[in-house]
């Protein structure tokens, strides 16, 4: 039996399968550098927005994860891309610049729940960064209040906790297991070649 302070089997494996690559989006991320310009943030507010979109379809918005409500509480988490809309809107984008900002096309589709809670592990992690890059950045981005970073705000340890009651009862079997970090990896991947390398045109 695993005591409620110990990280599941599941938390423990995802966390290995993508320590290195957490650690080289932290070196390599516009948000981890000394300086940020607000036209810096919006720009990569944009490319995340690419990404996002197309993930929040796949992780939530899919059958599979139906059968994970009501624990998940999938309303709340399907709101990503909605502040990043709102951050890009307060920086000036049109609506129209919004809607024709180009689309992740390699992310991964889900074909079981361990594979969905793989790729959710991933966005629903990466609001503990936010919360600790949005203390970073608070008030020094000419007053763009940063919705992305903010997140879940009070919520966070909340939400990350109820994820992670989730994960350690669905994903359980070592196959299970092998297949949410295998997910969980493809989607770091992902953000790697879509946000920071190939950095798509954008429209102006
Ligand atoms: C500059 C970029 C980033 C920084 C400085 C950063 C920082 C952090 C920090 C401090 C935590 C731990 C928070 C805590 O324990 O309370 C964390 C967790 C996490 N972040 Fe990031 N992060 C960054 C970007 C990202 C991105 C872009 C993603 C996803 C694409 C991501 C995914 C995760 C995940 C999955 C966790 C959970 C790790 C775990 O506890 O198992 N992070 N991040």
């Amino acid at each position: 039996m695993t005591r409620s302070s110990e990280p599941s089997p599941a938390l423990a494996a995802l966390r290995d399968a993508t320590r290195a690559l957490h650690a080289d989006l932290d070196q390599h991320s516009p948000l981890a550098q000394e300086h940020l310009h607000s036209a810096s943030y919006l720009d990569h507010a944009a490319r995340v927005l690419g990404w996002m979109r197309p993930l929040e379809q796949a992780v939530w918005l899919t059958p599979l994860s139906c059968a994970l409500e009501p624990q998940l509480m999938i309303e709340k988490r399907l709101g990503k891309s909605s502040w990043l809309e709102q951050d890009l809107a307060e920086g000036g984008f049109s609506p129209m610049r919004l809607a024709e900002i180009p689309r992740c096309p390699y992310i991964p589709a889900p074909t079981s729940q361990a594979e969905l809670l793989g790729m959710a592990y991933v966005t629903e992690g990466a609001t503990l960064g936010g919360a600790f890059l949005s203390k970073r950045w608070a008030g020094r981005l000419d007053g763009l209040s940063l919705r992305w970073l903010k997140g879940y705000g009070a919520e966070t340890g909340a939400l990350w906790k109820s994820f992670l009651d989730v994960l350690a009862v669905h994903v359980v079997t070592s196959s299970d297991i092998a297949a949410a970090q295998h997910a969980a990896q493809s989607t770091f991947l992902s953000f790697r070649c879509w946000v920071i390398d190939e950095a798509p045109e954008l429209p102006r």
